[in-house]
């Protein structure tokens, strides 16, 4: 039976009562199961043990949302043992069956979309429109990988091989092996669903390490699909330490392939570190690295400046300016630089700070030390930029910090290279739009970037001259959607995997050819 098309999950207007109560329900609801214990998750069995990550709601630090295992370099010998044993069965399971757990998981969730979106909110900081995006993306994810599966299984009928006479050759998409997944805390549900989902679907078994910051998150998916049917053992859930059990499975002979999406630092110790050969190992590790971003948004003197300063505000402080898309960045030339930074700050100011739950605009960063790295880069800025709004914390018992934006900040500053990840804006003027494409430029990341202008010539330009794996015209720097826009970054942003694009599935199988007489 064919599947209709792939449809991104459409996001909730919570400015209807209807689901404003909703999400108020889900919420009343995720509060009633704060606090509980979470196990690791080996093969069929479920393991509570002593040692507990505590993941604190960064908007209200009294707030424990919950306690999960975490696994030692013992546990996660056994979880890599038991997924190299599912893996033997699993491997041979259909790719449309395969295919079939995840719209099942997709539908399951789609039904308590506002509970999953709510575990986010109290546990990543989220207001409610960033945690129903992360929770439509997830279900995407899910969606899309599912068919695109289904798609490179049928790969002989969609793209076919030259024919020869007298033989039969087909190209089939195996997959690699056993996995190890670890995804970031701050899209803690799509890229963790995303990343399992797609190692899982092409026939692979995994180990998931979810982030410290957000591990009930990922314990709720991990029960989503054993709901959905998933047999035991093809993912393993093992919470622990980064330095731990992460660079122990990195280095772990068995290991075929690492899914990472995380900082810079992490991305390549691991792309290290997997390149040696352990002892018994017969393959070269497969790394995917996702990696950090210092994203920017040039604006010129023909564009619509009211849309280029809301679409400024909306990338560098949408959650509080913790997405890898973030538009830590903006050149604008100098025709309407003062016009362009008054505007700025203007919206900047008028974006109110709260709790999550509440749904204010703004929240709290991620923890303690995401907190002290953002107000320390608030000193550097004040040194190297001119401070227009913001400029340090905000009442609340949590990690709040005030929207900040500095102007006047030259290229080679520290705040316009190095990625900040918190709600921190760096203005830079620039002569003209080529001077501003060429700042622009001037990064070791690439991953986003948006062209603001009227001019068809620059607008070509901006195309070809921009150097990112996600370039946006004249809209913000945010919120790729999967299938329509594939996700992935140049250069120290990773390995442009572009994920929720047609090629990401490639990334986690190999194509073995046959050719037979006939
Ligand atoms: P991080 O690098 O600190 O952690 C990412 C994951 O790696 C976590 O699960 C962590 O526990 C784990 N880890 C830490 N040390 C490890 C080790 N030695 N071996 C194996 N795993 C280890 O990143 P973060 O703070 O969770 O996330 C923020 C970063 O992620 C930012 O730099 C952001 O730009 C980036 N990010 C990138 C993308 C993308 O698609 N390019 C998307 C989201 C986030
Ligand atoms: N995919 C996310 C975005 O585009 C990070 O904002």
């Amino acid at each position: 039976t064919q599947l209709p098309a792939f449809r991104n999950e459409p996001f909730t207007d919570f400015s209807l009562p209807g689901n404003k109560a909703a999400m108020e329900a889900a919420l009343a609801k995720v509060k009633a199961q704060l606090g509980r214990d979470y196990p690791l998750w080996i093969g069929p069995d479920k393991i509570m043990t002593e040692r507990r990550v505590e993941s604190v709601n960064p908007g209200d630090t009294d707030v424990v949302v919950g306690r999960v295992s975490m696994a030692s370099a013992e546990l996660a010998e056994r979880a890599m043992q038991q997924a190299a044993e599912a893996f033997e069965t699993w491997k041979k399971v259909p790719a449309r069956e395969r295919a079939a757990f995840l719209l099942r998981a997709a539908e399951l969730m789609r039904q308590r979309k506002h509970e999953f979106s709510a575990w986010m909110v109290y546990e990543a900081g989220k207001n409610w429109a960033e945690a129903d995006a992360d929770t439509a993306e997830a279900i995407d994810f899910m969606e899309y990988y599912a068919r695109e599966m289904i798609r490179l299984n049928e790969t002989n009928i969609h793209r076919p091989l030259t024919k020869v006479e007298g033989e039969d050759n087909r190209l089939a998409y195996i997959p690699l092996g056993v996995g190890i997944v670890i995804p970031p805390w701050n899209f803690p549900l799509a890229i963790t669903v995303g990343m399992t989902t797609a190692s899982i679907v092409c026939g692979n078994a995994v180990l998931l390490k979810p982030s410290s910051l957000t591990p009930v998150i990922a314990a709720k998916f991990v029960e989503l699909m054993a709901e959905a049917g998933l047999p035991a053992g093809v993912i393993q859930f093992v919470p622990g330490s980064g330095s731990e059990i992460g660079d122990y499975l990195t280095a772990h002979p068995k290991t075929r392939f690492i899914s990472f999406t995380g900082s810079k630092e992490v991305g390549l110790r691991i792309n290290e570190l997997a390149a040696r050969t352990a002892e018994g190992q017969i393959w070269i590790k497969r790394v995917v690295a996702e990696m950090g971003g210092k994203d920017g948004i040039v604006v010129d003197e023909t564009a619509d400046l009211e849309a280029a300063a809301k679409a400024i505000v909306a990338s560098a402080f949408g959650f509080q300016g913790q997405k890898c898309s973030a538009g830590s960045r903006a050149f604008v030339v100098d025709q309407v630089y003062d016009q362009v930074v008054e505007r700025v700050k203007q919206l900047t100011e008028a974006l109110a700070i709260g709790l999550p739950e509440k749904n204010y605009p703004v929240g709290p960063v991620a923890d303690r030390s995401a907190y002290r790295k953002i107000l320390d880069y608030i000193e550097v800025g004040r040194k190297e930029g001119r401070l227009i709004t913001g400029g340090g914390k905000a009442e609340g018992n949590g990690y709040y910090i005030r929207p900040t934006v500095f102007a006047d900040v030259g290229g080679r500053a520290r705040i316009m290279q190095e990625e900040i990840f918190g709600p921190v804006l760096a203005i830079g003027r620039a002569k003209d739009y080529r001077e501003a494409v060429r700042l622009y430029n001037d990064t070791e990341f690439g991953l986003t970037g948006s062209f603001f202008s009227g001019d068809e010539d620059r607008i070509s330009y901006a195309l070809e001259e921009m150097h990112c794996g996600n370039l946006y015209i004249n809209r913000k720097c945010t919120g790729a959607l999967v299938g329509a826009h594939p996700f992935g970054g140049f250069n120290m942003s990773g390995t442009d995997s572009k994920a929720g694009g047609h090629d990401y599935l490639l990334l986690f199988t190999q194509a073995k050819l046959t050719s037979r007489k006939t």
